[in-house]
């Protein structure tokens, strides 16, 4: 036995992989999850997906003595509870800060008193806003944005404030943050308060920023989440995704395989503490091709409806530079976007899905959060 692990929001999509791949790999793997009805139904259970050699305890992270109970005899933490839409955060501003932010507080306080030997936080590529930009001159340019007259005019690529057009780049953990939402803010809260706590009281501590996780597991009922798991959603109810803007938007799609991978790696490699890295799968990808992707290995011919409309908030292009995550943590993407999809299309075929995307629309425009 490697030592016993709480995985906080274990029960979840990225975090029953990581307990699969820790248990693998001769952990002992202790779940703490509260099981939200958004993300496993009005009535939940223990996860039929959760590896059956992992403990798990049904409880809110924002609960002291519940935390000390999870925390006993325990390791190494993965802080992976958080409440993950990134519109539904801009209207339920007060419960996403109270998991997100917190949560996190509370754990950090009870860690005092628990000593491990690493915490693992996730973080997210929201932390980024824009990703990284070039200018035509080959500069770095860190603060694209869009105004909203860019928006509703419909030019959707990014410009410097002179008008010059800005080409995208791999994005590096050094980019400075640009924090979009509630989410993006609550993320990076979770990441420095861990790393911040960490270092103060001599702990290990990782932060692994995922870009867009895509594979079994990922709740088909939340429509503020998980792209592929939304277009799966609509596929399987025989209606077109829907896509924002006119569909060219750049994102690095990373299998939940390697994501739960490069989890354990961060746990392992004992150069890796104090430190932020990118998790994604190297290759990027448009938001119009991997819906057609989709479509296809799902063998359904509905075609992604381009609105025009746009997401308050939402990011042009944003994909990953792995170069220190490859070096440091010594992580290599094996998952190929082909193979992943058929995999998802496989467990896809398998379920019932619940396409609220209209509700999740219409909550949105309610509020002008989509124009
Ligand atoms: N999926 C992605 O593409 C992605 C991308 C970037 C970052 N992340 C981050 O990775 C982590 C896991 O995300 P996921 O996609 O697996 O989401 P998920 O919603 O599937 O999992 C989160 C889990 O946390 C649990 N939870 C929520 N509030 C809780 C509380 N108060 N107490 C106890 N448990 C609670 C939920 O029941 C759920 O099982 C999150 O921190 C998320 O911000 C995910």
């Amino acid at each position: 036995m490697k030592g016993t692990v709480l995985i906080t929001g274990g029960a979840g999509f990225i975090g029953s992989h990581v307990a699969s791949e820790l248990i693998r790999a001769g952990y002992h793997v202790r779940v703490l999850d509260s099981l939200v009805t958004q993300v496993h139904g009005e009535t939940p259970g223990r996860p039929g997906y959760l590896h059956p050699d992992a403990e798990f305890m049904l409880g809110d992270v924002r609960n002291p003595e519940i935390l000390d109970e999870a925390l006993s005899g325990i390791d190494a933490v993965y802080h992976l509870v958080a409440l993950v839409g990134v519109g539904q955060s801009m209207y339920q501003i007060a419960e996403y800060t109270s998991v997100n932010n917190w949560g996190t507080a509370l754990l950090l306080e009870r860690l005092m008193k628990h000593r491990v030997n690493k915490l693992v936080v996730a973080s997210s590529m929201s932390v980024y806003g824009e990703g990284l930009y070039v200018t035509p001159s080959g500069q770095p340019y860190e603060h694209a944005s869009r105004t909203v007259r860019q928006l509703k005019a419909r030019q959707w690529d990014m410009r410097t404030p002179d008008g010059l057009p800005l080409h995208p780049a791999p994005t590096p953990e050094t980019k400075q943050p640009s924090l979009a939402s509630v989410y993006a803010l609550s993320k990076y809260d979770q990441e420095q308060m861990c790393l911040m706590v960490g270092r103060a009281y001599g702990v290990p501590t990782v932060a692994v920023r995922f870009f867009n996780a895509y594979g079994p597991h990922q709740s088909l009922s939340n429509p503020y989440t998980g792209v592929l798991a939304i277009f799966g959603s609509r596929l399987l109810n025989g209606k077109r995704p829907i896509i924002f803007e006119d569909g060219q938007q750049l994102r690095d799609f990373v299998s939940v395989y390697d994501v739960a991978r490069a989890c354990r790696l961060a746990l392992e490699a004992d150069e890796a503490q104090d430190q932020v890295f990118n998790v994604g799968s190297g290759d990027k990808v448009t938001i119009e091709e991997v819906a057609y992707k989709l479509a296809k290995v799902l063998g359904k011919r509905l075609e992604p409806e381009i609105t025009g409309n746009y997401r308050v908030g939402d990011i042009r292009h944003c994909y990953p530079d792995m170069t220190l995550t490859e070096r440091v943590l010594g992580y290599k993407p094996e998952v190929t976007l082909e193979a992943g999809m058929s995999d998802l299309a496989e467990w896809l075929e398998r379920q019932t899905a619940q396409d609220r995307f209209g509700e999740m629309q219409h909550e949105l425009a309610s509020r002008g959060l989509v124009v």
